[in-house]
């Protein structure tokens, strides 16, 4: 294999510089030309791209974001695009290409694999921590502790005024960063969106910390567990707490990565890497129970990452 591609695309996560760094050496160790794609899919697509080298890639391990930007390329669903796309890496002569991101670049991989000869390994990069097959992600430890910082500091206001604050953290669709983030924060609840918020529940935990003397408290809401707002004002009316509200955001998005994220980006590298020079495509390099391994791209992009619902209750008895 002499040339491959690489792409980051959906949401940015802290760590991705470090897979496109790791790619990136190990590839030109091996004499291969390496071609980053602009924007995620739309780099593809619309052919902006720029050759790597080991010296272009200096510097960037400590950065968050990606120097190759990233897009959520939505063209990529319209059968001419993907033609396209599949033209454009024939005539770079890109045989191989590292897709860094999420599920849904995945499931764009793997359309794209069905016309192009190009062979299509994934790395897994998203602060969600939702892909399918992989214990982690890259970026997800560096977002639960950009979290847990921001949390900590809340806690300190929530004690001082006896206040409930309720924190919501990322996570449109899934709860993993909400769970961990919970756990590591000593939340005395944590709602998902996999688990909508049963308030009789809330208010009762809100209710007996405050009859025990515990007023202060903190309660870890994802993104998409609905209204925050709403959840907060229903929570003051009916515990008589005063409830307030914080939104962490899109800091949760950057940062510099912990060492974690950049080990685990540089391992995924080097197994991706290694697949394309075998010749195997359509895998996604994974962590499982401590090692890094291959998956089934088709697996990966289409299955559906369970929440570990024990954590939960862990949780509430942890914050007693
Ligand atoms: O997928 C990662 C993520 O940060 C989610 O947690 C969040 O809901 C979403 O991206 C936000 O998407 P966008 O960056 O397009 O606003």
């Amino acid at each position: 294999m002499k040339t491959i591609g690489i792409v980051t695309s959906g949401g940015d996560a802290p760590g991705m510089n470090a897979a496109i760094r790791a790619i990136t050496r190990i590839a030109q160790s091996k004499d291969m030309n390496v071609i980053g794609f602009e924007k995620g899919w739309e780099g593809v697509l619309t052919n902006k791209h720029r050759h790597l080298t080991t010296r272009s890639v200096g510097g960037i391990i400590q950065l968050g974001g990606t120097i190759l930007h990233t897009s959520r390329s939505l063209d990529f669903k319209k059968n001419e695009c993907l033609e396209q796309a599949a033209d454009n890496l024939n005539t770079l002569g890109v045989e191989g290409l590292v897709v860094i991101g999420g599920d849904g670049s995945f499931r764009a991989a793997m359309d794209l694999s069905k016309i192009s000869k190009a062979l299509m390994v994934g790395i897994p990069a998203t602060i969600d921590n939702d892909v399918y097959g992989t214990d982690e992600t890259i970026g997800f430890d560096t977002a639960v502790n950009t979290a847990v910082a921001e949390i900590d500091k809340i806690r300190d206001t929530a004690i001082s005024h006896e206040r409930i604050f309720i924190v919501e953290v990322m996570g449109r669709t899934r709860g993993f960063l909400a769970i961990t983030v919970g756990i590591s924060v000593g939340a005395e609840v944590i709602l998902v969106p996999e688990d909508k918020c049963k308030m009789d529940h809330v208010v009762s935990i809100v209710k007996e910390n405050a009859r025990k003397g515990k007023r202060a408290g903190i309660i870890v809401a994802a993104e998409g567990c609905g209204n925050i707002n709403d959840i907060a004002r229903e929570i003051e009316e009916k515990t008589g707490s005063e409830v307030r509200l914080s939104i962490l955001g899109y800091a949760q998005r950057g940062g510099s990565p912990t060492a974690r994220s950049r080990l685990l980006a540089s391992l995924f590298a080097e197994k991706a890497v290694d697949l394309l020079c075998q010749g195997k495509g359509n895998m996604v390099a994974v962590f499982q129970n401590g090692i890094v391994t291959a998956a089934e791209l088709e697996k990966v992009s289409c299955g559906t990452k369970s929440l570990d619902f024990n954590l939960m209750k862990l949780a509430e008895t942890l914050a007693t």
